[in-house]
């Protein structure tokens, strides 16, 4: 699997966004992809290749992370949707099926308060609504401080078994670990304080109108399955799809299961 590839790359909100634009070229409609932390828009190469025949596929790097450099201000949710509308706006899709996997549901949320209207459909994968509590806090100021004093290794070393399964191939840790030297030790910081300052998004899920679809790893070390049941049941209509045999990562350790419900929600979107 590539993982670093020449990208497209726009100059937009006070950043150089680095970002996959795949598929079909002029649609307006598109699906857009949003990653995990520490990640990049390469962890959903596999998503990419099966959307791509019959859809504009959309996948940023969020700053710090992969290709899109750091800005040394905290990554908040706020600032990753405001990049995300900038691009969108940039590239001219009007609407989007989104698909954010744990800190990418994060920003989808806040990308929905920001923007409801650009939604045709929302996949909420392996995340949570809710915020941290102040134990929490504490623990990402203290990874945001290792991550900078000891760089990238120290992130892949601490990051990579809470990420996949256990017992995963040697082939799926070395592609997350790949995924997590790609970015930098700044940016790695800047998510885990965004993260950090991210709202309470339970309020805004009764709100989402559009086809929805929760999506889980049933071994999901990070986030538990009863995360994604309430997510499921606060979002009007909401199916929740557990994924088996996969960690965090279910688009990466069963990318079949986990393409056969994603592309399920977005061919069955209206036109
Ligand atoms: C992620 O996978 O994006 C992170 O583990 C989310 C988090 O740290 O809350």
């Amino acid at each position: 699997m590539l993982l670093l590839s020449v990208m497209p790359v726009a100059h937009l909100n006070g950043t150089d966004l680095h970002y996959v634009d795949a598929g079909l070229a002029h649609a307006r409609d598109a699906v857009l992809l949003l990653h995990a932390f520490p990640l990049h828009s390469g962890m959903w190469a596999a998503q990419v290749a099966a959307l791509k025949a019959r859809h504009r596929v959309v996948a940023p790097d969020f700053r710090g992370l992969g290709q899109t450099p750091p800005s040394g201000e905290p990554s908040t949710m706020e600032l990753l949707a405001s990049d995300v509308r900038a691009l969108l706006g940039h590239l001219r899709i009007e609407r989007a099926a989104v698909a954010g996997l744990s800190m990418g549901g994060y920003v989808a949320l806040e990308l929905f308060r920001q923007q409801p209207g650009l939604f045709r459909g929302i996949a909420l994968c392996d995340t949570r609504a809710g915020a941290d509590g102040d134990e929490g806090r504490r623990n990402r100021e203290a990874f945001a401080r290792n991550a900078i004093e000891r760089g990238l290794p120290w992130v892949a070393d601490d990051m990579t078994p809470k990420l996949l399964r256990e017992g995963a191939s040697a082939a799926e840790v070395k592609l997350v670990r790949d995924l997590i030297r790609a970015g930098t030790p700044a940016g790695v910081a800047a998510a885990q304080r965004g993260m950090a300052a991210r709202p309470d998004s339970t309020a805004t899920l009764p709100g989402i109108r559009c086809p929805s679809l929760v999506v889980h790893g049933e071994l999901d070390r990070l986030i538990g399955l009863d995360e994604a049941q309430k997510l499921a049941a606060a979002v009007p209509g909401a199916r929740l799809v557990v994924i088996p045999g996969a960690g965090h990562l279910p688009n990466i350790e069963n990318p079949e299961a986990f393409n056969r419900a994603l592309l399920e929600l977005v061919d069955g979107l209206p036109a």
